[in-house]
């Protein structure tokens, strides 16, 4: 078995943080969303990773998670050279996954629990697709499936105006190789791209059974902003343990589960869980409240900040409530001491700023 995970796109929506990044490489729990991802796939034993990259950010994706030897596993790279859709990056894979069984994963997914039970029960199945479904509130933001009798899929339709079911089609599908057959047989979108969602809709129509996986746990689809909070929020939740390599002084006080790195240290403040500090962070005089991760070499004094993802080398001074915030790498924020009331700004091109 082999596994595709996709980390082409534009990430439009989370602009102006993918002008510079890709957006599966966005930390939540100051871990890149793609290492979350690609640790669930070598969890499930399968050791040759295909990773789908785009010409923008390709490099960037190499350079940060390597050829996969520190997962144990071999991971090879594939340019596709356009955002033609995620069937299109099928395609352009089709040389890596041969006739092999595979998982596909989209890179900016993650779900609870990872996908082993998925990938044994569907090596134990004949069927040719298998994919994940979760009942949402806002279904018409997704792919949208209709099942029949014994869970098997009817019906698939992407992004419905009026969606005919709350059942949401998560980005992660097992495929046998009647689906590269099906891919070839569809056309674009309206939105000009090879959806696979089409493409397994052709694989029912051709009389192929494909079975549906209706997940319990959490599902999260990082595409916005506030999607990139939740996933820190439920991935810290879920993984911070208590550990402390850095220093702490006397009159701060740490409560709950906190991780701090190496190098970084807390000087009179409070820190309550679950949070955590990346490495050679610097904290002085602030409030660190639940659900924040702070990157490398940050430094905060007098702030309080909770519910935020700060990235690497940021500067925040002097701020008295920051909340429900993602900062991009090297940004300074900062209240200037004197009496003039106004908000001086030098923002970056599809920036936001709430005040
Ligand atoms: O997240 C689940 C949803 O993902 C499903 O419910 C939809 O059926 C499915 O079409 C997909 O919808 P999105 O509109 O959210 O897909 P997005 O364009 O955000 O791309 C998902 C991932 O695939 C993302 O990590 C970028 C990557 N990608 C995307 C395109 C369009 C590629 O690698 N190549 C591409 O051409």
């Amino acid at each position: 078995m082999k596994a595709l995970i996709l980390c082409g796109g534009k990430g439009t929506r989370l602009r102006p943080l993918t002008y510079t990044m890709a957006k599966q490489l966005i930390p939540v729990a100051n871990k890149p969303i793609i290492q979350i991802v690609i640790e669930q796939v070598r969890d499930a034993g399968i050791r040759d990773i295909g990773i789908v990259i785009s010409p923008e950010t390709g490099e960037q994706v190499q350079k940060a998670i390597g050829n996969g030897a520190r997962w144990d596993a071999g991971i090879h790279y594939i340019l596709q050279s356009e955002p033609g859709g995620l069937a299109h990056a099928v395609k352009s894979a089709r040389l890596f996954l041969e006739d092999y069984p595979f998982l596909m994963f989209l890179g900016d997914n993650l779900i609870q629990g990872g996908v082993s039970q998925s990938v044994k029960d569907f090596m134990n199945s004949s069927n040719e697709a298998m994919i994940h479904l979760k009942e949402v509130a806002d279904p018409s933001r997704f792919g949208v499936a209709v099942l029949g009798d014994n869970k098997k899929v009817v019906r698939l339709i992407e992004k419905p105006a009026e969606p005919p079911s709350n059942l949401a089609m998560v980005g992660i599908y097992l495929f046998r190789p009647a689906i590269h057959r099906a891919i070839d047989r569809i056309k674009p979108s309206w939105r000009g791209e090879l959806e696979i969602t089409d493409a397994i809709q052709a694989m029912i129509e051709s009389g192929n059974p494909v079975e549906a996986k209706i997940l319990e746990g959490w599902w999260l689809d990082t595409g916005k902003k506030d999607d990139i909070l939740e996933a820190n929020r439920v991935v810290l939740d879920e993984y911070t343990r208590p550990v402390c390599n850095g220093q702490v002084d006397r009159r701060s006080r740490v409560v709950g589960r906190v991780a701090i790195g190496a190098g970084s240290k807390v000087v009179n403040s409070v820190i309550r869980g679950p949070a955590v500090l990346g490495e050679n962070v610097m904290i002085e005089d602030s409030f660190i409240g639940p659900y924040t991760a702070l990157g490398n070499e940050s430094v905060l004094e007098n702030v309080s900040i909770e519910h935020s993802v700060v990235l690497n080398n940021c500067c925040l001074k002097n701020v008295e409530r920051i909340e429900d915030s993602l900062i991009g790498s090297n940004a300074r924020v900062s209240r200037v001491m004197d009496q003039r009331r106004a908000v001086r700004i030098f923002l970056g091109d599809d920036s936001e700023v709430l005040i």
